[in-house]
């Protein structure tokens, strides 16, 4: 059990040093929220949460601020209570909550911002409950809310192979992080991926996350969230690959990978 416990800690740790960076939704949300309703944003919800660091950050970044995080799962809600939530100040730690909650109901508590990132609602496999999940989330948002859904595509997404990377990560050492890409399913429009991390003495956590994701494309979901409710939406589309900058567009060039963020405006 205590294995286990330290097994899930470390899966979690590594899954945010190699997977996550919070800095960019923290810093760019609020930019894009100001861009399109001209007001400024301070209430966020963080869906498909997982271990709430984007929740955590949100709160440190200003006194005004306040984060709710939604997952389904109490394992990582219970990595984040550990490592992140009660080590802030208890002010800061007062306008962070995490709840263990189904993102497809609506939250009593309205934000001005909502975002699922990292691709986290390609776990829905159909139309009728990704509107629902829109409809929810458009209930959740304050009256000029922002809804944020992170997607990826194009051919390289879907190819079969791995890619790894070797990263340094602080309390563990040099590990290296596997993304790997199973077999595309062309009728369903559906891949499987896997996360493999190497250990620093040679050893594999295979398998440590494995998705089963719809791959949506970017009109379709436009075309979902106006049914929903929104009355427009933007597409985020990166001005390149290193800056971490994007650009709101209309159009956007054919990639091998693509990444894109669209947004609902309430
Ligand atoms: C890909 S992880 C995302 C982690 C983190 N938010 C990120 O951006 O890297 C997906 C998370 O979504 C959660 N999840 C899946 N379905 C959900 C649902 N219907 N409602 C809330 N959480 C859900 C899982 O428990 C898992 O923690």
């Amino acid at each position: 059990m205590e294995n286990r416990g330290l097994a899930a800690d470390l899966k979690y740790q590594l899954y945010e040093a190699t997977v996550q960076s919070p800095e960019w939704q923290v810093k760019n949300m609020p930019l894009f929220h100001k861009k399109f309703t001209g007001q400024i944003g301070t209430s966020m919800r963080e869906d498909f949460s997982g271990t709430g660091r984007i929740s955590c950050d949100w709160a440190k970044k200003s006194k005004s601020n306040r984060a709710v995080g939604l997952d389904l799962d109490p394992e990582p809600l219970d990595f984040g209570e550990r490592m992140h939530r009660s080590r802030l100040k208890p002010e800061i730690r007062s306008r962070v909550t995490f709840i263990q909650q189904d993102v497809l109901v609506p939250t009593r508590e309205k934000f001005d911002m909502i975002g699922a990132h990292n691709f986290s609602f390609f776990i829905f496999l159909d139309r009728e409950t990704l509107l629902k999940y829109a409809k929810a989330a458009f209930r959740s948002l304050n009256k000029r809310g922002t809804f944020f859904l992170e997607m990826a595509g194009g051919d390289g997404f879907i190819k079969p192979g791995s890619s790894e990377e070797k990263i340094t990560v602080p309390g563990v050492g040099k590990i290296r992080y596997s993304w790997e890409q199973h077999q595309y399913d062309s009728v369903a429009n559906t891949n499987d991926y896997s996360i493999h991390f190497k250990l620093p003495d040679g050893r594999w956590m295979n398998d440590e996350f494995r998705y089963h994701w719809r791959l949506w494309q970017i009109r379709e979901v436009r075309e979902i969230l106006s049914e929903a409710g929104f009355k427009r939406t933007e597409v985020l589309w990166p001005r390149d690959e290193k800056s971490g900058r994007y650009d709101a567009v209309e159009t956007g060039e054919h990639c091998d990978v693509w990444l894109a963020y669209v947004v609902g405006v309430k």
